[in-house]
């Protein structure tokens, strides 16, 4: 079972300056929530009560204004300062104390999913008793991603970090489940070309051990991106679209901690007035009339 979530928040956002060199990315709205509510829903879908954020060295006190700990949300949050972006799984380096020697799942904090059969997908995920187990993702360019061959059986038989020339259409999408070994495989990997550590070469670990087990989001299921200014309007605008159109809100925070029984109508009343008058705290009045 995984219990521990980390959300990977770090990042100088460099490529959407200047709305990231006061604030950081995860910080700015897609539609009507910070960014990070999103990768945040998805640990909580997983039933994960137990998270890490990883943030930027100095950018603390942005975050512990948004969420300052997790109890409204009937979760418990904890912080760890990255000095300098060294690469994903430097989040496992840096987060060992808090994975103690468990299993753990990994979310970027710029990765936005959603998908009608998603949180039945997150469920058996988290089942995850060893090795690792990895979300693919059909993408039209997929030169940006790590990306994984699949043969027909649905092994994965090659993975490879933002190949030049095609090599599969399958992204290796930002939400990993590894078992406790993570942190010392980890600390083994050796930084890459681009100077990093690379989630893929610790995926490529479990590969060689025969480990490591791939799923879908399937073709119903959006996995969108928000790595540039275009990129993180286009989600806004997809969120705005279907809350509008369906009159619910994606990444609730307070409505997903309610449905898992994490809290009562107390809490939801707490939440309203930290928000403050909102359209946001209109929609959580709604949720307990
Ligand atoms: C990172 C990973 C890549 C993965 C992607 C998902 O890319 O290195 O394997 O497919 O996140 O968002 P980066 O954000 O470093 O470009």
């Amino acid at each position: 079972m995984i219990n521990k979530g980390i959300i990977l928040a770090g990042g100088k956002g460099t490529r959407m300056s200047p709305l990231t060199k006061a604030v950081n990315k995860q910080l700015l709205p897609i539609y009507d929530k910070p960014l990070i509510f999103y990768p945040l829903s998805i640990l909580m879908l997983a039933k994960i009560k137990d998270i890490l954020i990883v943030v930027n060295k100095g950018q603390l006190e942005q975050y512990k204004k948004i969420l300052p700990n997790g109890k409204r949300l009937g979760i418990k949050l904890s912080y760890a300062e990255q000095a300098k972006p060294k690469g994903l799984p430097d989040a496992f380096i840096l987060g060992e104390k808090f994975i103690n020697k468990k299993n753990v799942a990994l979310i970027l904090g710029d990765n936005f999913f959603y998908g009608q059969y998603l949180s039945q997908k997150l469920k058996s995920c988290v089942k995850l008793k060893s090795g690792a187990k990895i979300l693919l993702h059909k993408v039209a360019k997929p030169e940006a991603y790590g990306v994984a061959k699949i043969d027909k059986k649905n092994k994965v038989i090659g993975i490879k970090e933002k190949p030049k020339n095609f090599f599969s259409d399958l992204a290796i999408t930002g939400l990993y489940f590894f078992d406790k070994k993570v942190s010392e495989y980890a600390k083994k990997l050796k930084p890459s070309r681009r100077g990093e550590l690379e989630i893929t070469d610790l995926i490529k670990k479990y590969q060689s051990l025969k480990q490591l087990k791939a799923d879908y989001i399937g073709r119903g299921g959006a996995w969108l991106d928000t790595g540039s200014i275009d990129d993180f309007y286009k989600t806004s605008s997809f969120v705005s679209a279907i809350e509008n159109r369906q009159g619910f809100k994606i990444a609730c925070l307070e409505e997903i901690a309610l449905n898992n029984r994490w809290i009562s109508k107390k809490h939801i009343k707490e939440s309203i007035k930290f928000y403050g008058k909102c359209n946001y705290s209109n929609y959580l009045k709604k949720l307990i009339s």
